[in-house]
């Protein structure tokens, strides 16, 4: 097999993919996650390296997505399975295309109840559920509302059926159609939440914060945390990107789409930080408060301004609004490889996979309160979910694909498909071949704790590392030596 694929869908409008792949980006990681772990790393040292492994790990790897999804043009399993055969590979390959579209299905199991959460909390903000004068009183609410199973699992149950509705409609009319108003409004939302902290304080703070980078605070579990949270809030190795890019017209640069999306991705990650931390700071509250900082510091501190009220409704409008976009990107692989290879409609295939989603989003719902001693070495289902995807299958799956782009496959494929420059392409190679490879053996070996790593004092020993392998690497790989005289 090697003539191109012929696509089946393909995104109509001039912004379709970025639209629908910046929805994808943009989620509970940029608003949620984020502004929680810059808060808990130290601020603007851990921006600083979030930035570099954006820029090093997370744009090469998103080419390189968005490059198997094109040629194969297919769900993740398919386009993996195909550009492999097309370079004489075995069909063993398309095992990171499964990994991918598996890793979507669970984020989006535990994704829905978070996603939940900010419905119920919107739902507060709206009938004036959110009252209490202290972090304990916000934390009391947090609990109340996730111990009633019945309640928690209807908020997350409404998160999968609305998502299961717009991917059942279809590629253009479903999330095509939706990103177009839903991405703008989500903007614009968070535009006037900067407005409004820009005039009533903490602005300042939240600014040094975010910006001021101070080596000494960089920490190595930040930078490590930064590495895997690079792939989470890119859509990596989920299949969200893949199966988007298999829709992505042939006349569209992969480079410049690629940077669109991360740089958007970016700057709403920081605009959250900069919507968030001035309310924060403005009511002198502790930035490093974990995953509860905007569902529980946030909301007593718009209570505390003026306006605040309707501060919050917008907030909660607005994650709901993000969250939601994402989830419909992670069901999106296992949908296409069901209308692909089952024979099934859009509609058939969005419903049954809806209907094991919600089964194992129960699961992960009862991790806050029936299930909550359901524990395996010490973590819940809910946990489990995200760990596995997480620190392993996105990383593992990122690997995977770096790997085979970069020494199994075809070079003439990618060439073909990212029509960068010469050297630009040598950049890339260089990057999915060594550099990103190296970072996410970092991630695993922290996982694994099999060594303590201290970047602060081992910097150099990785950067000797890096060089001696990518020399290594080169010298062996015959490939490269063409790559360089023609
Ligand atoms: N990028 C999304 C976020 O930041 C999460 C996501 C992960 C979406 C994997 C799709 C696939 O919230």
């Amino acid at each position: 097999m090697t003539a191109r694929q012929q696509p089946k869908n393909l995104w109509i409008g001039r912004w379709g993919f970025v639209l629908a792949a910046t929805g994808s980006a943009v989620g509970l990681g940029n608003i949620w996650k984020f502004p929680y772990m810059t808060g808990e790393y130290g601020g603007g040292a851990f921006v600083l390296v979030y930035l570099a492994c954006i820029l090093c790990i997370g744009i090469p790897a998103m080419m390189t997505e968005i490059a198997f999804g094109r040629r194969g043009r297919g769900s993740p399993i398919d386009a993996v399975k195909r550009v492999a055969q097309e370079s004489g590979r075995g069909k063993i390959w398309s095992g990171f295309g499964w990994m991918s579209m598996l890793a979507g299905f669970m984020i989006l199991s535990f994704y829905v109840v978070v996603a939940g959460w900010s419905l119920a909390y919107l739902w507060k903000a709206i009938s004036g559920g959110l009252q209490g004068g202290s972090v304990d009183d916000m934390a009391a609410i947090f609990g109340a509302n996730n111990a009633n199973p019945l309640t928690l699992g209807a908020w997350s149950t409404l998160v999968t059926v609305v998502t299961m509705f717009i991917v059942g409609k279809g590629v253009q009319e479903g999330i095509e159609r939706s990103m177009r108003w839903m991405m703008p409004g989500m903007v614009l939302l968070l535009l006037a939440m900067i407005v409004y902290a820009m005039f009533s304080g903490g602005f300042g703070e939240a600014v040094t914060f975010l910006f001021s980078f101070e080596v000494g605070k960089l920490s190595s579990a930040g930078l490590l945390a930064a590495m895997g949270h690079a792939f989470f809030t890119l859509s990596l190795s989920a299949g969200a990107i893949m199966a988007y890019g298999a829709y992505l017209p042939d006349n569209k640069s992969i480079a410049r789409t690629t940077f669109t999306v991360a740089i958007c991705d970016t700057l709403i990650a920081l605009m959250a930080g900069l919507a968030i931390f001035p309310a924060i700071f403005a009511n002198g509250m502790d930035p490093a408060s974990g995953p509860g900082l905007i569902f529980m510091s946030l909301p007593l501190a718009f209570q505390q301004m003026p306006l605040g009220n309707v501060l919050q409704v917008i907030f909660f409008v607005m994650l709901s609004v993000a969250a939601l976009t994402s989830a419909v990107s992670m069901i999106e692989a296992t949908v296409a490889w069901l209308t692909e290879r089952k024979g099934m409609s859009r509609k058939a295939a969005a419903w049954s996979s809806g209907i094991v989603l919600w089964l194992l989003s129960t699961l992960a719902m009862l991790s806050f309160n029936l299930g909550a001693d359901w524990t395996l070495a010490g973590k819940n289902f809910f946990d489990w979910l995200d760990y596995l995807t997480s620190r392993w299958m996105m990383p593992l799956g990122g690997l995977g694909l770096c790997l085979m782009a970069g020494f199994l496959l075809r070079d003439e494929i990618f060439r073909d498909e990212l029509r960068l420059s010469r050297w630009q392409h040598a950049l890339w190679l260089l990057m999915v071949r060594y550099v990103s490879p190296l970072g996410i053996v970092l991630i695993f070996i922290d996982a694994l704790g099999v060594m303590t790593i201290d970047i602060g004092s081992q910097w150099a020993w990785f950067l000797a590392a890096l060089v001696v392998i990518t020399v290594l690497g080169e010298m062996l790989s015959p490939r490269v030596r063409r790559q360089f005289t023609g």
